[in-house]
């Protein structure tokens, strides 16, 4: 991928913000959000599954049957779904509405406040509209903001909004509360492969890890079933806990053939497995495809956070789940490296992870 990083300095065509789409009352959307026909929604709500829903206050507790039956469920959905949501998880509910809050107000600001922060594909940090740098790409029907949280040399305040007044502060607890939350996760998920409790942790790199957000803000769409808020794609780094709206659903999962609706439990957080944990895990976990639906009558907000492997090490499967039984699936990769695909490619299924399967 050596040529590529020309192209990863500059947006290969002016930048449209959704949102002032959406606000000039167009009463059809432009050619270049029009997913071909394979791609489009369907609107046949006849599916009423949902992912599974954990209660973590059962791993915590004195009681080791809810503890063990609590596991399973979690070990069951890191297989099956790629996907859970958690509750009784220990943020607190007035910081998880402080956060979609000041976000929510953040995208309500004057364009020219938002513009200050507009990003570049060559970090991706800052106000954006775009995944990918391939000119005349179909582009999804969402604004962004993506900013780093760790490591600390990479987490930089001048490029976090200064407004809303209080923003800064409610991103830094928000930050600070939900990486805890993501080291008690990843223990839960280390104990059900068998493995010492901080085995992902150290195989992410101890403390040195990456943490960054990505809010995603969905303005209201006058076609919605033309289009797609996020195109199908499956996570880069290792873990994802979204904070979806808390009045408007929005996110489909794959199962098999079909999409499934999430539908949130109050305050709960969507985890979801990335790619990184699934080459950890030597595919025992699934980085599952997910995808955004937009709709004509309320917009939607979200806070994706990815907790990430220290960028620079190679990530493979753990030795201790290669056997001659299953060898291993993937050969090694540095989360920089693996995170240009999709900075160039812009979101693409699960292509990306399968494209590293070993040679066999
Ligand atoms: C993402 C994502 C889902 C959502 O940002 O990677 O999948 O509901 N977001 O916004
Ligand atoms: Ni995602």
């Amino acid at each position: 991928m050596k040529n590529c990083n020309n192209s990863l300095q500059e947006w290969p065509e002016p930048i449209v913000r959704v949102q002032s789409l959406s606000e000039s009352g167009l009463p059809s959307i432009p050619d270049r959000y029009v997913k071909p026909d394979t791609e489009r929604p369907s609107f046949d709500s006849s599916n009423d599954a949902n992912i599974p829903v954990v209660d973590m206050s059962g791993l915590y507790g004195h009681d080791d049957v809810v503890r063990t039956a609590t596991l399973r469920i979690v070990l069951e959905a890191c297989r099956e779904w790629g996907f859970f949501q958690v509750v009784n998880h220990g943020v607190s509910p007035e910081l998880m509405d402080a956060a979609l809050g000041v976000w929510r107000d953040f995208f309500y600001l004057p364009i020219e406040t938002k513009q200050l922060y507009a990003n570049s594909p060559r970090t991706y940090e800052g106000y954006g509209s775009r995944l990918g740098v391939q000119k005349g790409a179909i582009l999804d029907w969402s604004d962004y903001y993506f900013l780093h949280y760790l490591p600390s040399c990479l987490k930089d305040y001048k490029k976090w909004p200064h407004l809303p007044p209080n923003c800064r502060e409610v991103i830094d607890e928000y930050g600070r509360e939900v990486v805890k939350l993501c080291g008690r996760l990843l223990r839960v998920l280390s104990v059900n492969l068998g493995l010492k409790e901080h085995f992902l942790q150290n195989a992410f790199g101890g403390e040195d890890i990456g943490a960054c957000l990505r809010v995603n803000y969905y303005p209201k769409c006058p076609q919605p079933e033309l289009t797609l808020g996020l195109s199908s794609h499956s996570d880069p780094g290792g873990m994802t806990l979204l904070l979806p709206d808390n009045q408007v659903t929005g996110l489909q999962v794959r199962k098999d053939t079909s999409w499934i609706t999430v539908k949130p439990a109050p305050h709960a957080f969507i985890v979801n497995i990335g790619d990184q944990i699934q080459v950890l895990s030597n595919a025992i976990y699934k980085s599952v495809e997910h995808r955004v639906l937009v709709n004509s009558g309320k917009e939607r907000v979200s806070l994706a956070f990815f907790y990430n492997p220290k960028s620079d090490i190679p990530i493979e499967p753990a030795k201790e789940l290669v056997t001659p039984d299953k060898p291993a699936l993937y050969t090694p990769m540095t989360f920089d490296e693996y995170r240009l695909f999709i900075r160039l490619r812009g979101p693409r299924g699960k292509s990306q992870v399968e494209s590293l399967k070993s040679p066999r």
